[in-house]
């Protein structure tokens, strides 16, 4: 694996950053092609001399069996002094000189040793030589005395031949063997090399290719879970790197649809909510318009209590405090601005919230808020409010699919065990079927007809509350109603 690093590392140095892949994977396998190349080659030639060594080996040995068939002539004539076996023997010294004068060059060239040649030509030549005087000798019938010195050294020169061929057969043969046994480790040491560095190119590769691309693959991972916040990608490839990059733009692009989405479902909401802020504001409007009326009348009646004109004035001024407040929400709620956690009181988070949506509760409907005053979270005002305003809404519109008076239910509590605040909104509506319950979250679902829903509500809701570090979860009962249940973390009392 080092090597493998190394090997990138060097290939970096060596062509500059980035390279391609392609170009890495090219050079890998020219690489790979150049070893198998060398390996190959000389395992070629390793094998052609082993070839030509055993083929001079065995001229060597036809060599010995010519000095043996001499001999055996030789002792034939010693014994029967046969002018035969005299000319075969001699025939065959002839034979053996131009066998040896014919093959010299080869000996020289493909044998370990040649130095044992001139001295056998030498000896060969000598042992004709006396062969033929003894031969001359005894056919005159000369001095017995001095064919037997020549017999003498015949034996001895015969020998000596046979034991220069038997000396170099053997030398030979070892080498032979030395080499075969040489050659079949570099065979084992080749193809072992040829392997190890399959399985480095391989670990190059997966370290070039397979890695980054797992590293993608996570974040689009986390990306389908809504993150998306921005990552690097340690690759000096140039694909990686332009891949990367695509990518990057594509995420920065996603999130600014994510946010103009969330702006349009806040529209959205807005829509609905409008009817009932006009709803909400018509209250104390006609509260105001009637006190007025009543002073308008009755201002210059010295008879009426000044202080029941005090009061009047006092209504108008309380219930023009309550309008500014329903319009002040509704301003808070539409400015565009950057999503900025501050330190809240989730009571007043809540009551805020159900200003914004109360005139669009109907009336049938009973809203009980269990929110302590002295839970304090660090939010995003606005953010969280859609994201309750979303819950609410849903209420509202599962409990209209019944017939029945509904209830819907806002609880805060803390736990102190987990260090968060979990707040529940409860509805008696008509319930979740079980078997869509883990779509509910999903983007654009919605059990409701076409153009009516848009199927935003829940996921934004979930995104928003991912963005504050909670969670959210839903249980529900056909029939009998559903809880959303969020759990943020709690920041202090
Ligand atoms: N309190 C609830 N009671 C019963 N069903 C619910 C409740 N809240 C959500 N759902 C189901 O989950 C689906 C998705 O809700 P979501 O708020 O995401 O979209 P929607 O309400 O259909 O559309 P939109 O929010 O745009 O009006 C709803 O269509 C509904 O079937
Ligand atoms: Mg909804």
């Amino acid at each position: 694996m080092h090597f493998a690093i190394l090997y990138v590392n060097v290939i970096i140095k060596m062509f500059g950053y980035p390279i391609s892949i392609r170009r890495k994977i090219t050079i890998s396998y020219y690489v790979f092609l150049a070893i198998v190349l060398i390996v190959a080659v000389f395992t070629y030639f390793n094998l052609m001399t082993v070839e030509n060594r055993i083929a001079s080996t065995e001229l060597l040995h036809g060599l010995l069996d010519k000095t043996l068939e001499i001999r055996r002539y030789e002792k034939n004539y010693f014994l029967y002094k046969q002018e035969n076996d005299y000319i075969e023997n001699r025939r065959l010294v002839i034979e053996t000189e131009e066998f040896v004068k014919r093959h010299k060059e080869e000996f020289r060239r493909r044998l370990a040793q040649s130095s044992w040649i001139p001295h056998f030509q030498d000896s060969l030549r000598e042992y004709k030589q006396i062969m033929e005087k003894d031969f001359i000798s005894h056919s005159k019938g000369r001095n017995p005395a001095n064919v037997i010195n020549l017999e003498d050294n015949i034996r001895k020169l015969g020998r000596e031949m046979v034991g220069i061929m038997e000396e170099v057969s053997r030398t030979e043969h070892n080498n032979t063997q030395n080499l075969l046994s040489f050659s079949r480790r570099v065979l084992i040491i080749s193809f072992a090399l040829v392997v190890v560095l399959g399985i480095v190119f391989g670990q190059v590769l997966s370290r070039v290719v397979i890695k980054p691309l797992k590293l993608l693959e996570n974040r689009m991972n986390k990306i389908a879970e809504g993150s998306f916040e921005d990552f690097v990608i340690d690759s000096s490839d140039k694909e990686i790197i332009s891949f990367t990059n695509a990518f990057k733009r594509m995420l920065k692009e996603l999130e600014v649809r994510q946010l103009h989405l969330m702006q349009s479902e806040k529209l959205a909401s807005l829509g609905t909510m409008l009817s009932g802020v006009a709803h909400e504001l018509n209250n104390p409007l006609s509260n105001v318009a009637s006190s007025c009326q009543i002073l308008s009348e009755e201002i210059e009646d010295v008879t009426v209590d000044i202080a029941y004109k005090k009061e009047l004035l006092l209504q108008i001024e309380e219930q023009a405090d309550r309008m500014k407040n329903i319009v002040r929400s509704l301003l808070d709620f539409t400015r565009v601005r950057e999503f900025k956690k501050e330190l809240l009181s989730l009571k007043k988070l809540v009551e805020d919230t159900i200003v914004l949506i109360r005139g669009r509760i109907p009336t049938e409907v009973e809203l009980a808020i269990n929110v302590p005053g002295d839970i304090i979270i660090h939010a995003d005002n606005q953010r969280l409010q859609q994201a309750f305003l979303n819950l609410i809404k849903n209420a509202i519109e599962s409990i209209e699919k019944g017939i029945e008076k509904g209830r819907i239910t806002i609880t805060a509590w803390k736990d102190m065990g987990h260090n968060t605040v979990k707040i529940s909104i409860s509805d008696t509506g008509a319930g979740i079927r079980p078997e869509i319950i883990p779509k509910v979250f999903d983007p654009f679902f919605t059990t409701k007809g076409v153009g009516k829903g848009t199927g935003l509500g829940l996921f934004i809701t979930h995104e928003i509350i991912a963005e504050h570090e909670g969670m959210i979860n839903v249980e529900s009962k056909v029939g009998q109603g559903t809880t959303f249940t969020i759990e943020l973390p709690l920041k202090g009392v």
